[in-house]
């Protein structure tokens, strides 16, 4: 039989869940299907996923289109390619990838004909060397046994991944032929890597999407008459014109906003509630009093209300959990449901059993679950775990681990923690492995446990989370991710899928339950077992209003394209802030870094003025026109282009009014309120 097997994986660490991201109203591998079937000779069409969890999606996505699919080793894709090859049995195996949602049916049909004219002259043909078809046309023929040979022969973990990389080290032991156009297209770039390629495969959907399953020739008379989306996705920052462009135009007004119902609660709320607020970082030191308003009183997608009626678009999402939108429906009626039939039993509900099962599936350090309310109690109840599982008192952390002593007794708000406490703790800096070093050599066999957030402000450092690992495992102690952050937001199974790392315990909240109260640990059974005698129990642990609000979270992040709508509209936000403060000359003093899902914007006060003044400044600017900004951006799958594009124009104008007062350095007089003010900095 001849078959085009189709490697796909939801993993992709330039682009995670590209594989299903939207093009046209269909899953980008839809189209890649669709096209598969129609190349000339393939008789089927299979798909070759892996065994993580993370891919159970892809593999759900087949078998509703009626698809065979074959699941295996991640790594090893020849091993998974040869296991589909021989399982169904294929005599001639095609291989396309998925990120080509712009295969031709008609040139790959050429690269089949040229191996079954050729008969058994040759084991291999394709269309990819010497390049001369756009790059996302590709298309490669062998036999069974060629593949045989790869899955024998080939033992580097190089050769493994990538499948015909052996045979072409060695193209002296393979016959091999190949298929070429009469013209050089290979510098057209037409395969899914970045968003801004997606962005540029959608607009050549939207001119030829009616026209069925249109090939090259129609593609190339598109670009005929449009060349310039042949620039969408060449630059190193995808619509990078663009963004120069809106640093050109004309400035956004402000909106008309009164805010006299918030300014009378901040009052009253004074008098009866410390600090004014439950959470430091809502409170009112953390936006410029006088600008901004105080209470909020309604959510819808990415927008918000305060109490006087005023609408902003909200960055930070409830400080990040709302990862889908305010009021979203698919959630809001579970929780109705929910609460109409129960909110808190005296026995547990069954919804623990099957939350705690969808998580093992997903997480890849989670083989049992703790549920629990705040991140706080995630992180103080894996790190008590740690310390009874090892015997041992120290705890080296990296990051915000929450309000509990352990932790917050190493930060300047440690009034009221005991010295005893505060110097079991220590804090080690991110990408600076010496530091944790020293923290074992000064403490040698006492080290409990490394809590730390697996990426924070900044990408880590080639080898640093493995160098971590391998550490850790070295100590005899336990390394503990604190994904509260990072949990179902850069990938499904957070940080450590993304990444490929396994801690032995993990700390989810935030993003699990789309603003209800819900967090989690989780980790390797042998040491979860012991949460048997170790005390973490609460009144509302098993509060099940929260477990269908997280139950139903995770199943649409899970089954719609969520990661890569955060990451795309992430990367839109992080670029476009960072050309503009270059066009503005302001890029020292400000810039937007992280990884796209979550990106924090920083002020230098390399200029003479303080950062927070400089924070404050901009941040005035953005909600005088309607943008809730407190310094980062927790994207929601609810935040779309015109959401994008607003908040951009918005940022165009603050920043030119921030480099102007960089320049004359008269910031503070700018200021319409009271700054911004810090919570705590580290001791
Ligand atoms: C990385 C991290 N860990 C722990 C926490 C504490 O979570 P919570 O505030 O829900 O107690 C937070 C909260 O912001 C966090 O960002």
């Amino acid at each position: 039989m001849i078959a085009a097997i189709v490697q796909a994986r939801m993993g992709s660490t330039r682009f995670p869940g590209k594989t299903l991201a939207d093009i046209a109203g269909e899953p980008m591998l839809g189209h890649v299907v669709d096209r598969a079937k129609r190349i000339p000779g393939v008789e089927e069409v299979i798909i070759a996923t892996t065994d993580n969890p993370g891919d159970d999606i892809l593999a759900d996505f087949a078998e509703r289109r009626g698809l065979r699919v074959h699941r295996g080793s991640e790594l090893d894709v020849v091993d998974r390619i040869y296991g589909a090859a021989r399982h169904f049995k294929v005599s001639v195996i095609v291989r396309v990838t998925p990120d080509c949602p712009l295969l031709d049916p008609q040139v790959s049909g050429l690269v089949v004909r040229r191996f079954l004219e050729a008969g058994s002259s040759l084991d291999y043909v394709c269309n990819t060397e010497p390049r001369t078809f756009p790059d996302g046309l590709d298309t490669e023929v062998f036999s069974l046994e060629t593949l045989e040979r790869l899955w024998r022969e080939a033992r580097l973990p190089s050769e493994r991944e990538h499948v015909t990389l052996y045979l072409w080290k060695y193209p002296e032991k393979f016959r091999v032929g190949h298929v070429t156009y009469h013209r050089d297209l290979s510098r057209l770039r037409w395969t899914v890597d970045e968003p801004s390629d997606l962005e540029f495969v959608r607009a050549i959907y939207a001119r030829l999407g009616g026209s069925g399953c249109f090939g090259m020739g129609e593609v190339l008379a598109v670009l005929e008459r449009e060349p310039d989306l042949i620039e969408m996705n060449k630059s190193r920052i995808p619509n990078e014109g663009y963004y120069r462009s809106l640093a050109k135009e004309i400035a956004v007004p402000c909106v008309e906003r009164r805010l006299t119902m918030s300014h009378g609660l901040k009052a009253r709320a004074e008098l009866l509630i410390p600090s004014g607020t439950q959470t430091l970082s809502k409170g009112p030191t953390q936006f410029v009093q006088g600008v901004a308003p105080v209470f909020l009183t309604r959510g819808s997608g990415s927008h918000v209300w305060d109490v006087d009626g005023n609408e902003y678009i909200d960055y930070p999402m409830g400080l990040g959990p709302v990862i889908l939108g305010h009021n979203y429906p698919a959630v809001t009626e579970v929780v109705v449901e929910q609460a109409k039939a129960g909110v808190t039993f005296s026995l547990p509900h069954p919804l623990e059993v099957e939350v705690a099962e969808v998580l093992t599936e997903i997480i890849p350090c989670a083989e049992m679950v703790r549920f629990a309310k705040n991140g706080s109690d995630a992180t103080s109840g894996a790190v008590r775990l740690a310390r009874a599982y090892t015997g041992r008192d120290i705890i080296a952390c990296c990051g915000y681990h929450g309000w509990q002593d352990w932790y917050i007794g190493t930060t300047t708000r440690n009034r009221g923690v005991p010295k005893a406490v505060q110097s079991l703790t220590i804090p080690f800096e991110y990408n600076n492995i010496d530091s944790l070093q020293r923290i074992f050599a000064n403490h040698p066999g006492q080290v409990a446990a490394v809590i730390m957030e697996p990426v924070g402000v900044v990408e880590p450092q080639q080898g640093f989370l493995e160098h971590i690992r391998e550490l850790t495992t070295g100590e005899g102690a336990l390394l503990i991710f604190d994904e509260i952050i990072t949990g179902f937001r850069l990938a499904l199974g957070g940080a450590q899928e993304f990444f490929g790392l396994t801690p032995d315990l993990a700390c989810f909240g935030k993003g699990m339950g789309n603003g209800y109260p819900i967090a989690a640990v989780a980790g390797r059974r042998e040491i979860m077992k012991l949460f048997d005698e170790v005390f973490f129990s609460f009144t509302f642990g098993g509060e099940v209003v929260s477990l269908a609000a997280a139950c139903a979270t995770i199943k649409e992040i899970r089954t719609k394209n969520v990661i890569s709508h955060l990451w795309e509209q992430g990367q839109k936000l992080r670029d476009g802030y960072n050309v503009m403060s270059k066009e503005f000359g302001v890029h020292g003093s400000t810039a937007c870094v992280g990884y796209p899902p979550r990106t924090i914007v920083t002020f230098k006060d390399g200029s003479g003025t303080e950062a927070l003044i400089l924070k404050s400044l901009f941040q005035q600017e953005c909600l005088k026109r309607g943008i809730l900004f407190s310094g980062n951006h927790n994207v929601c799958f609810s935040h779309n282009n015109h959401d994008i594009d607003r908040t951009l124009r918005v940022y165009r104008t603050a920043m030119e009014i921030l480099a102007e007062a960089i320049e004359k350095g008269d910031a503070l007089g700018r200021l319409e309120g009271k700054p911004v003010e810090p919570i705590f900095r580290p001791v």
